[in-house]
């Protein structure tokens, strides 16, 4: 049994993490986060106390964190500034988090000798084209495209010296497009969902070609929980469900499952910048650590994300109207 530190424990994929640790493990998880934004209280609901503590605060704060890693048998790092479209309106919040907070974590546990877990994305990888039967894998060079990729990709990179220039005990992985619930509205799918129960259409951006690989948040969260138990230190994994499904595929599939025409959305100004396609060959990490995804049918698991957003109304109703609002200044 141990403690855990986990940031941005309050976001999306950090508060299913968390709920996946308190219902499969022993461990008590002390949460560290901001509550950007993109962060929420609620997200922690019906927790145990006892196991679940939040502590409000930046990861930039070194003091701060210096404290929580001391107390802490390891460090699993979710937090981040993580939208691409905010990334290209202002791009500091991500420099600022997501390397200057990656570094005083990496700083922290260098200091106290703690386990470090890395959360990233495919998109430091670049794009692929739509045509091209590669997939990304461990041996795939950087090349990112937007501020927020590129930003994760600089944390990558410090994670990776640590650990080589000064035995940090470090892990990192890249995970791909993730859905589920308490994502945030501001997201593709969940846009889209609350867009038609809102009462407005939902928004393409282009012509909707371009490829996500989707998986499902809890299928990320136990994979990142094998790689915390049996990681070998200084591995990169690579996580993904064989998700891939183009934009205007998921956007026709959750209009119909929502009993709504499928050709009933907008096509908006498209993101500057916009990679074309991910695709995670997810297979070593299947191999070597013995991890499979439990949600294996889009279908059902989109069915799931509606059914959830449906019934939590006051969970996303309060942030809706300002996230489009910000959407609407961009043609979006
Ligand atoms: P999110 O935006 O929903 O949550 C981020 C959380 O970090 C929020 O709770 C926010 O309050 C907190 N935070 C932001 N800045 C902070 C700071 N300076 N100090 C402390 N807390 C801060 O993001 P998410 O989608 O849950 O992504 C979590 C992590 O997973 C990120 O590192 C992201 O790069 C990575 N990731 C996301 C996806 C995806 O599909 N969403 C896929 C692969 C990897
Ligand atoms: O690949 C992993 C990444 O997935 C994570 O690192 C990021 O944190 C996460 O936000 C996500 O990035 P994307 O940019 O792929 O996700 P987003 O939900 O913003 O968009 C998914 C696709 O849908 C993308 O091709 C853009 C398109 N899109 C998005 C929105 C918000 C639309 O067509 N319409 C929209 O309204």
């Amino acid at each position: 049994m141990g403690k855990l530190l986990v940031t941005g424990g309050a976001g999306f994929i950090g508060s299913n993490f968390v709920r996946h640790i308190l219902e499969n493990t022993e461990h008590s998880v002390t949460v560290l986060d901001k509550l950007t934004y993109a962060g929420n209280r609620a997200n922690l609901d019906g927790l145990d106390p006892r196991r679940c503590e939040l502590v409000a605060g930046d990861i930039t704060d070194a003091e701060l964190v210096d404290s929580l890693v001391r107390d802490s048998d390891a460090v699993v790092h979710f937090a981040a500034e993580s939208h691409n479209d905010n990334s290209l309106r202002d791009p500091w919040p991500f420099v600022h988090t997501n390397l200057i907070g990656t570094y005083t974590l990496v700083e922290a546990v260098r200091h106290h000798g703690t386990r470090f877990h890395h959360v990233s994305t495919d998109e430091v990888f670049g794009d692929l084209e739509l045509d091209d039967p590669a997939k990304f894998t461990e041996e795939t060079p950087y090349n990112p495209s937007s501020p927020y990729s590129s930003t994760k990709a600089g944390s990558d990179l410090l994670v990776r010296a640590w650990v080589r220039s000064f035995g940090v005990a470090g892990t990192l992985s890249n995970c791909s497009n993730n859905y589920g619930p308490y994502q945030h509205v501001e997201k593709f799918i969940p846009r889209q969902i609350t867009n038609v129960l809102s009462g407005s259409k939902p928004k393409l951006y282009g012509a909707g070609h371009n490829v996500r690989d989707w998986i499902h948040a809890d299928d990320h969260s136990a994979a990142v929980l094998r790689v915390l138990e049996a990681g070998e230190i200084g591995r990169t994994y690579l996580i993904g469900a064989d998700g891939e499904a183009d934009n205007l595929t998921v956007l026709r599939t959750i209009l119909r499952l929502m009993g709504r025409p499928e050709d009933e959305f907008d096509h908006v100004t498209d993101r500057a910048g916009h990679d074309l396609r991910y695709a995670i060959d997810g297979e070593r990490t299947r191999q070597e650590l013995g991890w499979e995804p439990q949600f294996t049918d889009f279908e059902s698991g989109l069915r799931n994300t509606i059914e959830w957003y449906t019934e939590h109304r006051d969970w996303w109703e309060p942030v809706k109207e300002a996230t489009e609002a910000k959407y609407r200044e961009a043609g979006q």
